[in-house]
């Protein structure tokens, strides 16, 4: 058991956060850089198979087929600077976003990285909201600056009115595509030089006025004449940077730079070192906040993945570590069922091993051998005290199937595939509540072809499945339903918790129900 200096000392060194773009902002390619400074990898190119933007179908059962690969990467650890890493990987195609966003609950802050020449995409937009609600710290990439990108003024603008956080740009990038020379740095005080003269000087330091100290190559370049001018302008214009706000998630420091040439990233990196949080409480259902440094250990599941290695059909459950520490084969109690269970059979990830993890704390993230036990959002702990941390958040789908099992003899493997694919959050299930037919609900088309395949090859049941459309799924309180209310145009079913919701055909559907029952309380989920 560790003294509470020790608890404190190792909880003091946890970085714990997720990336967060559109795909083909560049999120691999900074990771691997990132890897590479860990000394995790040694070249680039190694993390997982490219080409996520166009990520259809068929790359999916690739990537299924390479599925130990693919999936040890959803969590990497490593050391750098005196501090633990752990970088919580998430899907690139936004129809897998819900577990984006479940990931997103078990990370102490965001990196958010924007393709210079695109600036803020959907995708990036509605991640960036989920961070926001929790406020969480958010530290800006804007990657591809040897390319033709836009504008930083006009980047940051958009930044600032679109997702609503204030910006503070740490750096400020020299010129861009071809010409892209640097940025002027100043956070750290120095520019730094794409192409320095001598490799062993890539920065030229700067005096407290922001001049440069000594011989500046880039004098008289229009380039650097303009970068002077917006910072000058950001500088009497822009905000100041606070670390307070920071914390807050109010405001967002940004840097300039090129993953692919490597370019910022270590900045980066050590400047978020600096100011990216460590892992602090976490709330409980009921709003107490968890020390992470109490003696008691606890933490919550936020993924289960079935199968990651076929040969071995195992299942693991994520827990992000909230508080105490985390010894193999302590016994710690599952909030939903009050059991007592023990951890042996656990699992610490890194980029291309899966060691055997004797101690976590808060911020880690271990894997638990599950034999069927856990449940997305499930807490455990040890003490006596009853720990339940809030609620995942819930979404609502939008796309409908209903499902049912092609040869009727294999119901046994149909419910047991339907419940385990169901209590990894692959897709939602419900239930017709007069026939009790089984209807699947997703955010995207392609959790359906996901979990059909999966159903086939990892539980041998083929499955028919009927499209029903888009729907507009709203939850009812029971004592308001009345068995007048279904019609043709809404379908009554029960969700995997047991509350009841109308799937309408569609919004003006829902419009014509709620003029007619004008007190009954429709509610959907995020
Ligand atoms: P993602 O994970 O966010 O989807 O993006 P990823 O890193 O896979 O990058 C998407 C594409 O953008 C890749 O090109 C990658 O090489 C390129 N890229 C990433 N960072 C930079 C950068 O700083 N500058 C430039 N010019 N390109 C960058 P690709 O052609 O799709 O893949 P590949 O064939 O190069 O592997």
């Amino acid at each position: 058991m560790a003294t509470k200096q020790q608890l404190e000392d190792a909880v003091s060194k946890r970085r714990t956060f997720a990336i967060i773009s559109h795909p083909d902002a560049g999120k691999t390619t900074i990771t691997e850089q990132l890897l590479l400074f860990g000394g995790v990898v040694r070249e680039a190119g190694t993390v997982k198979g490219r080409g996520s933007s166009n990520f259809a179908k068929s790359d999916w059962m690739e990537i299924e087929q390479k599925r130990g690969i693919s999936v040890t990467s959803s969590v990497m650890q490593f050391d750098y600077d005196g501090k633990r890493i752990n970088i919580l990987d998430t899907p690139g195609h936004e129809d897998f976003s819900e577990d984006t966003y479940r990931t997103l609950m078990a990370v102490d802050s965001a990196v958010m990285v924007i393709d210079g020449a695109k600036g803020i995409e959907p995708q990036t937009r509605k991640l960036f909201q989920i961070c926001k609600m929790r406020g969480i710290p958010i530290f800006t990439f804007i990657n591809k600056y040897d390319r033709d990108a836009r504008e930083p003024l006009d980047l940051m603008n958009e930044i600032e009115e679109t997702l609503g956080i204030e910006t503070y740009p740490m750096d400020w990038p020299i010129g861009m595509g071809r010409q892209f020379m640097g940025v002027y740095d100043r956070h750290n005080h120095r520019v730094a030089l794409t192409h320095p003269a001598d490799e062993s000087k890539p920065y030229l330091p700067l005096d407290e006025n922001g001049e440069v100290i000594g011989e500046n190559p880039l004098a008289g370049e229009g380039e650097w004449e303009d970068a002077l001018e917006g910072m000058e302008l950001i500088s009497e214009a822009g905000s100041e940077f606070s670390v307070e706000k920071v914390a807050a998630g109010d405001q967002t420091p940004v840097f300039f730079g090129s993953a692919l040439t490597n370019f910022g990233v270590k900045t980066f990196l050590e400047t978020y070192l600096k100011y990216a949080p460590a892992p602090s409480v976490h709330k409980t259902e009921e709003g107490k906040a968890i020390d992470p440094l109490s003696p008691e250990f606890s933490g919550f599941v936020f993924k289960i993945q079935a199968n990651m290695n076929p040969k071995h059909r195992d299942r693991i459950a994520f827990v992000r570590v909230c508080s105490g520490e985390f010894d193999r084969g302590m016994d710690v109690t599952l909030e939903r069922t009050k059991k007592p269970l023990r951890l042996s059979n656990v699992t610490e990830f890194m980029a291309n091993t899966r060691e055997n993890v004797e101690k976590a704390v808060a911020g880690d993230i271990i894997g638990l051998y599950d034999t069927g036990n856990f449940q997305i959002g499930d807490s455990i702990y040890t003490g006596k005290e009853d720990i339940k941390f809030e609620k995942l958040p819930q979404f609502t789908p939008e796309l409908f199937v209903r499902v049912s099992a092609k040869n009727v003899m294999k119901q046994k493997s149909f419910h047991k595939g339907i419940n385990q694919l169901v209590q990894e959050g692959a897709v939602q299930l419900y239930q017709n509540y007069n026939t009790n037919d089984y209807i699947l609900g997703a955010v995207g088309q392609l959790q359906f072809e996901v979990f059909k395949f999966r159903m086939q090859n990892e539980y041998n049941s083929e499955v028919i499945m009927e499209p029903m459309g888009k729907k507009t799924a709203r939850w009812i309180n029971p004592d308001q339903l009345d068995p007048k209310m279904s019609s043709s145009r809404n379908i009554l079913v029960k969700d995997m918790q047991g509350e009841l919701l109308f799937l309408f055909e569609n919004q003006f559907a829902e419009n014509w129900f709620k003029q007619k029952y004008p007190d009954v309380e429709l509610t959907s989920k995020l």
